[in-house]
């Protein structure tokens, strides 16, 4: 019996190291120890003999259920671990692998520009805001003092939006209106840029009903001409790439500053570089803030003075990178895109280079 009872745990021992799977396992477990299993079996038996035998026996067969119990238990536990082994190695993601390798995508160029500007005026303190597309009269044009007749307003063409009111709705000429809202909403200093689309009832070669502007606005105490003119051209030379780029300021009007000023950079009319030749290119417009404006927003212009500026996106960003239609920006032309959009890996920052 004896002999027989180490034969059987021999081979069990045997079958369990062999078994490379955890269904087979525990088929060899209810075999032995299972209720009618082998060793089961003998254990039912022991009740017939002598209890000589029985205790002699009795021992042997608990050693021969330890350590098969023993077995069993590491071996599960072994095939376990290399069943989580395989399942994590199938599963696993190379992260070293670049996240988008085959980038189908690409930044428009519009987009870029609004990223440059955000980058460039970000690094000189300003912050950025948005505004409505849709905006009341008053923070178009009367706040900004372009009163109901003045000649700017029929200057700007612009879309009405039908209303019952008798003063409707428009869809904003500029993105100066988001001074008047940022004057209103918050206490001097204020430092911000306000990048976004605006709407005018023109459309040609150099003119889009839907176009893209961006405003700045500095108020504080103290601020002077001086200002403006040391922001803008650090302003324009860096977003050319030019650190001597001619920059010059010329007296012009817009009703909501006193002085205004048109700024040109220096550019070769025969070849089209900017930086080069004799010739002036007018890039943006800005001045001081208008008292009257500063005193519509109830901000003391005794106390409080800044500076203004707006510009089109399309424009700087043509002659920048050499576009001579403005309205393939909106024609969704994956050829164009794909020749003038920029990488979404490479956004603009110092660190990459503008
Ligand atoms: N809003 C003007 C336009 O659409 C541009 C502009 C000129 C904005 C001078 C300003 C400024 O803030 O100071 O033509």
């Amino acid at each position: 019996m004896n002999h027989d009872l180490s034969n059987l745990t021999q081979d069990a021992l045997r079958r369990i190291a062999q078994t490379a799977d955890l269904r087979a396992l525990d088929d060899i477990r209810v075999a032995i120890l299972g209720k009618s299993g082998t060793l089961t079996g003998i254990l039912k038996s022991l009740g017939a003999l002598d209890p000589d035998a029985r205790r002699a026996l009795g021992a042997a067969v608990n050693e021969a259920k330890t350590s098969l119990t023993q077995a069993l238990d590491d071996k599960r536990a072994a095939l376990q671990a290399a069943a989580l082994d395989a399942k994590l190695a199938q599963e696993r993601i190379d992260i070293s692998l670049p996240a988008r390798p085959d980038a189908q995508g690409s930044i428009h160029p519009i987009s870029r520009t609004i990223e440059e500007l955000t980058a460039i005026f970000g690094a000189m303190g300003f912050t950025v805001k948005e505004g409505p597309d849709i905006e009341d009269d008053w923070y178009n044009f009367s706040a900004l003092n372009i009163p109901s007749h003045h000649p700017a307003r029929a200057m700007m063409d612009t879309f009405y939006i039908s209303s019952t009111s008798n003063v409707p709705p428009v869809l904003r000429t500029q993105t100066s209106p988001m001074q008047i809202r940022t004057m209103l909403a918050e206490p001097p200093p204020i430092r911000i840029i306000v990048p976004g689309r605006t709407y005018r009832a023109d459309h040609d070669a150099t003119h889009s009903p839907m176009f893209h502007q961006c405003e700045g606005l500095v108020i504080d105490r103290g601020i002077t001409l001086g200002h403006l003119k040391g922001c803008l051209s650090d302003f324009l030379r860096v977003y050319f790439d030019n650190p001597s780029l001619p920059v010059r300021f010329r007296a012009s009007y817009f009703p909501f500053t006193e002085p205004s000023m048109e700024v040109d950079i220096g550019w070769s009319r025969k070849t089209g570089e900017i930086g080069k030749g004799d010739d002036w290119l007018e890039i943006l417009g800005s001045g001081m803030v208008h008292p009257r404006v500063l005193a519509n927003c109830g901000i003391d212009p005794s106390i409080y003075q800044g500076f203004a500026f707006g510009m089109g996106i399309e424009r700087i960003t043509m002659l920048k990178h050499g576009i001579n239609d403005l309205r393939l920006f909106y024609e969704s032309d994956l050829r164009w895109l794909r020749h003038y959009g920029f990488s979404p890996l490479a956004p603009a920052n110092f660190h990459e280079g503008l």
